[in-house]
């Protein structure tokens, strides 16, 4: 790639206006085309933004862009980030990265064969806050991490998202769409994770779609939407995660690493800033000052992140393979509440 690698879209949704708005940020890449199989939203995104609107199956073969960009419905993600692969293109795409872990696996040898680079979604962790965590727990000032405590509540987007619908079914759910952001943040500060286990449940069997045009539209709710997880990393360390749909009128999302000599607290993980703040026996909770990187933090960031890599032939952070292991987790954490034991996960990642 010389200059800025071309970067396609598949997806046009609602996750696409905040890359395509955040992507003036970065030199690394520009989103130059767009595609969705409802071709309308295609047209739509394209004209918003000057890109050109391709059908999907000429955007994933164009020889004309570099990198796709996928934000589709997770139930898409395995064949748009194969068929972007297949097209010669790496591939950054929103999480999770798929809804199997077999899939999964499958994609990333597949495109280590092909020298290709999958990166995945949240690249929250990557921000100026969660970086400035990482050195107050390298620094040793909360002494030796025994573990973390994380809760992402919210009421279920069946009341602000038009088509809220696909959250609730096979490969949504709380623990695959929420999970992955403190899934991802406890791994890249405290190691991999070896064991899981969970409770789930799902209070409310029904929802109603309340905007956009299928608006009154009833569904039927496929998946746990309220999913308590107890899981041990590979360092010992032990963490808990409560993840909902069901907290009404509700946002809830908060971290806390714990250590033998004192707490971190951390901010939202579901944004790119916030409050740092560590307690270490003084008596007071103390804000971690860090220096912003402004416009860059955004959504966007672990795309720009794995173009520099690939620039500099050095692995990438938001990679598939971190993007595997928080599947595997995920999965393990409702396979214990189905199966009623504790679950392994064997997958690990490199920790660049
Ligand atoms: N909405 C959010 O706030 C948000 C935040 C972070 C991440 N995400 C993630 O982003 C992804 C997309 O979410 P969204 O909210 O933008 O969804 P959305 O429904 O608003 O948009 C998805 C778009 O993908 C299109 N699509 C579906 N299947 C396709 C296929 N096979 N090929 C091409 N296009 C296809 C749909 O027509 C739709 O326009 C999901 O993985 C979600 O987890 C969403």
């Amino acid at each position: 790639m010389n200059g800025p690698a071309r970067v396609g879209l598949v997806g046009c949704g609602v996750i696409a206006k905040t890359y395509t708005e955040g992507s003036a940020a970065f030199d690394s890449f520009s989103v130059e085309a767009c595609a969705d199989s409802d071709t309308a939203r295609a047209e739509s995104l394209a004209s918003e933004h000057g890109l050109e609107s391709m059908s999907v199956d000429a955007l994933l073969a164009s020889t004309d862009l570099d990198v796709v960009l996928n934000l589709t419905p997770p139930d898409a993600h395995a064949a748009v980030v194969g068929g972007a692969l297949a097209g010669g293109k790496h591939v950054y795409t929103e999480k999770p990265l798929t809804t199997s872990v077999p899939a999964a696996r499958e994609l990333l040898a597949s495109a280590g064969r092909l020298g290709l680079r999958v990166g995945c979604a949240p690249d929250t962790f990557l921000s100026s806050a969660y970086e400035a965590a990482r050195e107050v727990i390298a620094r040793g000032d909360i002494g030796e991490p025994l573990g973390a405590t994380a809760a992402m509540l919210v009421g279920g987007a069946d009341t602000w998202h038009p088509n809220a619908d696909f959250f609730f079914r096979a490969g949504g759910g709380p623990m695959l769409d929420l999970g992955p952001y403190y899934l991802t943040a406890i791994a890249s500060l405290l190691g991999p994770f070896a064991a899981a286990t969970g409770f789930a449940e799902t209070p409310t069997p029904e929802r109603t779609l309340a905007v956009g045009p299928r608006a009154g539209e009833r569904f039927t709710v496929d998946v746990p939407t309220y999913v308590a997880a107890a899981l041990r990393l590979a360092s010992g360390a032990l963490a808990t995660l409560t993840v909902s749909f069901e907290s009404r009128g509700q946002y809830e999302s908060r971290m806390t690493v714990h250590g033998t000599e004192g707490a971190l607290s951390l901010p939202d993980a579901n944004q790119f800033e916030g409050e740092l703040r560590v307690f270490n026996g003084g008596g007071e909770w103390q804000a971690v000052p860090y220096a912003s990187r402004g416009a860059q933090e955004t959504r966007g960031y672990g795309l720009h992140e794995m173009l520099e890599a690939v620039r500099d032939e050095r692995p990438h952070r938001a990679s598939g393979e971190l993007g595997l292991h928080v599947l595997e987790t995920a999965t393990a954490v409702l396979r214990s509440a189905e199966e009623g034991r504790t679950i392994d996960v064997v997958s690990r990642f490199s920790h660049p």
